[in-house]
């Protein structure tokens, strides 16, 4: 392992060691246990759907009754504000400010959904003080009593603020599209995951697919290369078909689920939400009629 990965490692360590003592004394103390999961959206390759994915599958859960928080971690291409029809000036790095809480930098999106900006913090906080961040660490602390499941956009790719959300989050979904170059940059981040933590929490998401087939098949090719040189299996949570609504609600700077909760995307979405939910496997979706005479017309 390397230096840096050394660090990092030993870091989060620490880190992991502090929250437990944490929670600890918050159970014994105020009998209330932190039940708040936590839900990292991630990929190798940029631009494969996880802004989506993590504006609309938030919104689907806050409609399932959940209480969602949204937290935008990629610093170059910050836009979960873009898809929730909003812009913030706020971010999480003002909550070293004494007088500013975290109900103040608290957006409300869609459906009520929370969502805070990070991207100024994210680089910030890796040059903090360790007293700056405690600060941090105790306000957000109290995302625990606004939300029922936290989700993180993070950036794509491998470097160090990715990889610091990816390895504190206790779920991680990997969304690769059926693109070689998507599955080979979804390869690489398993595996410099797995050469952290013992955990195994990814699970795939397969965007983009045009059916069914092409998600087992990524799924396959996935798992043929983690078993031979990783000796581990990875899980798939779901797909999303190729669908005009995504990118027609991208320009129109809505969730597809809110603008076409019919298409076969959103239809995804839901199952995907609910088999988080249930933690049960997806439910087949069929791509309808529609979607069928979309095709044969060439969209
Ligand atoms: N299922 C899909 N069907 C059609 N287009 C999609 C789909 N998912 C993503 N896209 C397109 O890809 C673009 C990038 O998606 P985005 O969620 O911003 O990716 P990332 O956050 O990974 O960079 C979207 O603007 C949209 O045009
Ligand atoms: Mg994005």
């Amino acid at each position: 392992m390397s230096d840096q990965a050394a660090k990092l490692r030993t870091l989060l360590e620490e880190r992991a060691e502090e929250d437990a003592r944490e929670r600890k004394i918050g159970e014994l103390y105020f009998g209330m246990a932190d039940t708040t999961r936590v839900i990292a959206i991630t990929s190798g390759k940029g631009g494969v759907g996880k802004t989506n994915l993590a504006v609309n599958l938030s919104v689907a859960l806050q409609m399932a009754g959940q209480r969602i928080m949204l937290v935008d971690a990629d610093i170059g291409m910050a836009n979960v504000n873009l898809l929730m029809g909003s812009v913030t000036n706020r971010s999480l790095i003002e909550l070293l400010d004494d007088d500013v809480q975290l109900e103040d930098v608290v957006e409300y999106g869609v459906e009520g959904v929370k969502y805070i900006s990070g991207v100024a913090a994210v680089e910030a906080a890796l040059n903090l003080s360790r007293s700056e961040q405690r600060k941090l660490h105790k306000k957000l602390g109290r995302c625990s009593e606004l939300a029922d499941i936290v989700i993180i956009d993070t950036g794509a790719g491998l470097n160090r603020n990715v990889i610091e959300f990816v390895l504190a989050a206790e779920e991680v979904l990997l969304i690769t599209t059926p693109e070689p170059t998507s599955l080979a940059d979804a390869y690489a981040v398993i595996k410099a995951y797995s050469t952290y933590t013992a955990r195994r929490n990814i699970k795939l998401v397969v965007n983009r697919i045009r059916d069914e087939e092409d998600s087992f098949d990524v799924a396959e090719r996935i798992n043929q290369t983690t078993k031979k040189f990783l000796n581990m299996s990875i899980e798939t949570l779901g797909y999303i078909y190729e669908d005009k609504a995504v990118h027609d609600a991208v320009h129109a700077q809505e969730p597809f689920i809110i603008a076409e909760p019919d298409s076969p995307a959103a239809r995804c979405v839901f199952e995907i939400a609910n088999s988080l939910l249930s933690g049960e496997k997806m439910n087949s979706v069929s791509r309808g009629w529609r979607a069928f005479l979309d095709r044969l017309f060439g969209y």
